[in-house]
């Protein structure tokens, strides 16, 4: 019987699987393997019987995947598993920049008055906002998100430009043909309106986006991070927003010194949080363990 240890809970769904199959969860402190949504494991002392560690969603910078290795311990995430959700999210805060929703809705609350209705209709246009059709949409880093988001994007009446040394085969031919790809980087900071960064954090990708890349940006520019937040130079982001070298910033990753700024959106880490991203990628994290273990192979699915 196998040993299976959680830690923040996965989506139920994905825990049936173990349970249906009686392995024992959470009973030793000697696991075969390891399932886990966003806990840090960097203090975690490895017990020699760990094989394997699910991460139940993308990133996997919340686990030494290094030291893991090092140990031969073997490291997956759910590639695809909730790009729906961080795609959605994505679109969702484009048009948050483009139609001042958020401060229309804010404004309207403090409206009190016998002729409300009139009121509004005389003050409405200031929240007058623009249409994402016909604009520039760069999108650096074509896996499963990126590659959603560029399809959807020109779907939606946007001109797309990529950007990804690494695409894979099989995702390149997810890519529709009316999605340009850039050969460098600096084609997709020069001439979009709108850049949206989905690379994984590595040493090579630490502060991608900084003060050259931010200089290479037009002025009407709004750049888009719902990777990892130290992907992009948090202190260049902020001085560029504020010296109007780029319109605005939106991140999916909260730091102090980016809250209360009028260009700059932060949202709570909210990409995959989506009912049905947690179930795809507990699902999809628990297959994956199951068969790694009883049969030493990885096979998505
Ligand atoms: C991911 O890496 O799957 C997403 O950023 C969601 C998360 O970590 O919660």
């Amino acid at each position: 019987m196998f040993q299976v240890k959680t830690f923040n809970a996965i989506a139920p769904e994905g825990m049936e699987r173990f349970e249906k199959e009686r392995y024992a969860i959470n009973e030793s402190d000697t696991p075969d393997g390891i399932i886990l949504r966003s806990q840090k494991l960097h203090d975690y002392d490895f017990p020699k019987s760990v094989l394997a560690v699910a991460r139940a969603g993308a990133g996997t910078n919340n686990i030494p995947v290094a030291e893991c290795t090092e140990k031969g311990i073997v490291v997956f995430n759910t590639p695809g598993a909730n790009a729906n959700a961080v795609k959605e999210l994505v679109l969702a805060s484009l048009l948050l920049n483009v139609r001042p929703i958020l401060q229309s809705v804010q404004w309207l609350e403090q409206q009190t008055g016998p002729n409300l209705e009139e009121q509004v209709e005389a003050n409405k246009k200031q929240f007058a906002g623009h249409e994402l059709v016909g604009k520039k949409l760069g999108v650096i880093g074509l896996g499963s998100i990126g590659a959603m988001i560029a399809n959807d994007a020109y779907r939606l009446g946007m001109e797309v430009i990529g950007y990804d040394p690494y695409v894979s085969v099989d995702t390149a031919w997810s890519i529709s043909r009316r999605v340009k790809r850039a050969q460098e980087m600096a084609e997709v900071l020069t001439t979009c309106d709108f850049i949206t960064i989905h690379v994984p954090l590595l040493d090579s990708t630490k502060n991608l986006i900084s003060t050259k890349e931010l200089a290479m940006m037009k002025p009407s520019a709004r750049l888009f991070n719902f990777s990892r937040g130290e992907i992009v130079d948090t202190q260049a982001v902020i001085q560029a927003v504020e010296t109007k070298e780029i319109a605005g910033f939106t991140t999916d990753f909260a730091q102090e010194q980016l809250l209360h700024h009028p260009d700059v959106l932060v949202l709570p880490h909210l990409g995959a949080s989506t009912e049905e991203a947690e179930i795809n990628c507990a699902k999809m994290a628990a297959r994956t363990l199951k068969r790694y273990l009883e049969t030493g192979v990885i096979k998505y699915s």
